[in-house]
Formats: C-alpha cells, sequence, structure tokens
C-alpha cells in the first residue's frame, strides 16, 4: 500500500518535473541556438576580470561580508580607488597572446560599485580618482585585438539601499531571527532595486556595442526566506531584455530559471577539479577558474596554481567537452600582478605552438581509448586526435586499441613525425616511437591524423 502511494507520489513529482522542463520563454529552435553558440563552443577559452574596490583591501572580493565591513568603513577604497597604472589594452594583449578568445569583466560585483559610467548612480569609477568610465576603455581594446566581450554584472548588491538584507549581505543580523531581517529590511524595496537592475543593463547592453556574452551572478534560493531567487531579480524579465536588446547575447545559469528549458545557456562549474567535469557530457558548459584562490587580487593568497595545473585545467576541460575560462584580479594599481603574468605567460608560450587542440575540439569519438597519463581532445572537423602526455613516457607509447585507425603521427609544436607500429603482444594497439628527451613544454602534444 505504502508502496504503491510512493510510486503515484513518485509519478506525480517526474511528471511535474518533465511539464517544467517543458516551460519556454523564447521560441527559438535547436538549429538557431546551436548558431547563436557556435563561436562559443569553438572558442573553449576565455579571460575572466575581477576588479573593484576590492583591489584595495587585497584581501578577497567578498572582503566586505567577511570582515562585515559598512558602507563607512568601505568608503576609504572608493575615495582612493585611483588605477594609474591601467592600460586596457596591455590586458588585451596579456589575452590575445594566452589565446583566449573571449573575455568577461566585473562591470559591478556584490560590493555595488560599477566600473561604467552609470547614470542610475554615484558609486562608479568616473566618480573616484579615476575619472573615468572603465568599461568602455575594456570593451574597446579587447574588441580591438579581435577578442569577444563580455559583462559580468552581479545580481546581488552590497550597497544599493533598496537591495534587502539577506543570508550572504555584510549587514546580516547577527541573531538570524525574522524579526531582525523585518527591521533592517523596513523601506527596502527589491522592486526599487529590480528596476534599478533593468535600467543599468539596459545601459551596458546599449552604449558599448554588440556584447557577447552576459555573466550574472547569482541566486542562492531558500536560505529560510532570507536568500534570493529569480522571483528577487525578476529573472525572467531580466533575461527577456537581455535578449531584446543584444538578440546574439549568450547568457549564463545563475539566474535562477533551471525551470524552464532555455533559461541558460550555459552551465557554470566554478572551481571544480578536472575529474568532477565530466558529469557535464553533452551539456554546453564552462568552468571558471582562478589562478590562486580567489578571484579579487588579494595579496597574500598563496595558493597559486602550477603551469601543469592551468594546463590541466585547459586541456580537462577541452577533453570533456566544455570551456574554460581563466581569471585574473588585477592590482589597485590596474596591472596584472607579476605572479599572474608569469601564469599567463606560460600559457601563451604553450598556446602558441599547440592551441590546434584547444579551438574546434571536443572529447574523442568512442573506440578511441586515452592512454595512461593523457588527455584526449579531438576535432570532427579535421578528424585529429590529440593525445597531451602529462607524464613524458620516454621512449615508446601505447595506443591501446589504435590498430588500423591511424594514418600518420607528429608533434603538434613542430610537425615531427612521430613513427609508430603494431604492438608485439597485442596486435590491437599501437607503439609510438618516442624520443627519449622531452619536448620543452611541461604538456607534449601528438597529432594523429585518423584514417
Ligand atoms: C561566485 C562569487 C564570486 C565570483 C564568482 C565567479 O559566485 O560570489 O565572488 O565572482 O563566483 O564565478
Amino acid at each position: 500500500m505504502y508502496r504503491t502511494i510512493s510510486l503515484i507520489f513518485l509519478f506525480v513529482v517526474l511528471s511535474a518535473a518533465t511539464l517544467q522542463a517543458q516551460k519556454r520563454i523564447f521560441n527559438e529552435t535547436a538549429q538557431q541556438k546551436e548558431k547563436r553558440m557556435a563561436w562559443w563552443v569553438h572558442d573553449r577559452f576565455g579571460m575572466f576580470i575581477h576588479w573593484g574596490l576590492y583591489a584595495l583591501p587585497a584581501r578577497h572580493e567578498w572582503v566586505k561580508r567577511w570582515e562585515r565591513l559598512n558602507d563607512t568603513q568601505y568608503q576609504p577604497y572608493f575615495e582612493l580607488f585611483n588605477p594609474d597604472m591601467f592600460d586596457a589594452k596591455a590586458w588585451a594583449k596579456a589575452a590575445k597572446a594566452a589565446g583566449m578568445k573571449y573575455a568577461v569583466l566585473t562591470t559591478k560585483h556584490h560590493e555595488g560599485f560599477c566600473l561604467f559610467d552609470s547614470k542610475y548612480t554615484d558609486y562608479k569609477a568616473t566618480n573616484t580618482p579615476a575619472k573615468r568610465d572603465l568599461v568602455k576603455e575594456f570593451v574597446e581594446a579587447f574588441r580591438a585585438e579581435g577578442i569577444k566581450v563580455g559583462f559580468y554584472y552581479s545580481l546581488l548588491d552590497w550597497r544599493h539601499p533598496d537591495f534587502t538584507i539577506d543570508v550572504l549581505h555584510p549587514q546580516q543580523p547577527a541573531n538570524e531571527a525574522d524579526t531582525a531581517y523585518a527591521r533592517l529590511n523596513k523601506g527596502r524595496d527589491m522592486e526599487k532595486y529590480r528596476q534599478y537592475m533593468r535600467n543599468q543593463v539596459t545601459e551596458l547592453l546599449t552604449r558599448y556595442g554588440k556584447i557577447d556574452i552576459m555573466w550574472l551572478d547569482f541566486s542562492y534560493p531558500g536560505n529560510k526566506g532570507h536568500g534570493k531567487d529569480h522571483t528577487d531579480w525578476g529573472s525572467v524579465e531580466l533575461l527577456k531584455l537581455i535578449r531584446k536588446l543584444q538578440p546574439g547575447i549568450i547568457v549564463d545559469n545563475r539566474l535562477d530559471l533551471g525551470a524552464y528549458e532555455d533559461g541558460e545557456d550555459f552551465l557554470t562549474p566554478e572551481q571544480v577539479k578536472v575529474e568532477e567535469l565530466d558529469q557535464f557530457r553533452g551539456k554546453t558548459w564552462e568552468t571558471c577558474q582562478t589562478f590562486s584562490g580567489s578571484w579579487g587580487y588579494f595579496r597574500d593568497e598563496d595558493t597559486w596554481k602550477t603551469h601543469k595545473q592551468l594546463l590541466a585545467l585547459l586541456i580537462g576541460a577541452v577533453s570533456k567537452g566544455g570551456n574554460l575560462i581563466l581569471n585574473v584580479g588585477p592590482t589597485a594599481r590596474g596591472v596584472f600582478d607579476a605572479r599572474a603574468s608569469k601564469a599567463l605567460d606560460s600559457v601563451s608560450h604553450w598556446m602558441k605552438y599547440n592551441n590546434k587542440s584547444v579551438y574546434g575540439c571536443t572529447y574523442p569519438p568512442t573506440g578511441f581509448e586515452t592512454p595512461a597519463n593523457t588527455m584526449v581532445s579531438y576535432n570532427p572537423q579535421t578528424k585529429r586526435l590529440y593525445v597531451h602526455l602529462f607524464e613524458y613516457p620516454g621512449n615508446t607509447l601505447t595506443l591501446p586499441g589504435y590498430k588500423g585507425k591511424i594514418k600518420y603521427a607528429h608533434f603538434l609544436h613542430d610537425n615531427s613525425e612521430i613513427r609508430f607500429k603494431t604492438a608485439e603482444s597485442n596486435s590491437n594497439d599501437l607503439v609510438l616511437s618516442l624520443p627519449n628527451k622531452k619536448p620543452g613544454f611541461e604538456v607534449p602534444v601528438i597529432e594523429l591524423v585518423l584514417q
């Protein structure tokens, strides 16, 4: 009896879920969507830039929340924001050299400070010693390098007087009682804040020409009524506005619109390990990752990823069918610090000679096993397979079950031939003859021309 009831219950839940999943906001066809997303899926690699007032304390972009700072305590950063060394062209050149094909800048982060000259707030770069619209300079410089332009826009706003105090707000009441929230939120009006967001998003999407990506961040539903979800943001309306103003734009998944089939264009697994990316197979996604443990500039944070770890993230993403957006947190003077520049330069060196295993690539077709200590990507257009050597094997590399499938093999960085023969022990395997000495790349790549 209980079994029957629970089966019925399960059935009702499942059909509700299916019905929900079929809800749509737009009437774009699958082919139209594929076309809209095509450049992004092809390009695979982007630069994230987290820059704001938090670069001055240099203790994480959440410093206002972490240290429960109020507006007065946070004010010195506004008054002293003076990025005297900022040169958007230098940023764009660094991104280009690293092979990054798109860039997403924080036009406003959770602190509420706007890098652009919004007419709906005074809390903006033009009113600091910087005295100019930094978004404009970013857009012009990156576009000039042929890099696609994206805007990150925080849904949270810890400065706006109508944004209600919630579980993540720096002024969250210590006792977390409903009455305490109510007292603090008296007079705050989220409808006014929603209008503020629509106004600013309109500015961002009408003043700077074609914008390729909108990266909205983020929703935290529930939390005993003190989180924020799609109703708080007016997500459907906001997304409709975005797509109306920029029909070709690509939008992330953080608006809490999972109930709609077309409420998001890509998933955003954040700071996950390469192995965890397997679960997204067949979906459209971009993993966002930092060089160290913070998005904004964090002077004393020291867990910087190694060159090899960065390559594992890039190649890992591509070989599992997704994108990587790698973050830089420029300093308060407006430059990438030495650690970030070093990390980018090493990626540049690798990408200059090996980028064919990234652009237009995805996971290998079935029947191509991944040899030990490697990651394999595949370009379905050119029908070439890329074997990335994470532990250089020296002398030989066995390709299990590859017999009869390969026409030719060479290193990608210099097109030098790699000879191969059938393994004696197992007639289905191929054995590549590699030079004893590892080529001058942390992760050398072998390009295999398929039959
Ligand atoms: C987060 C954080 C944030 C960062 C973002 C990038 O959700 O709130 O600081 O901007 O992820 O993915």
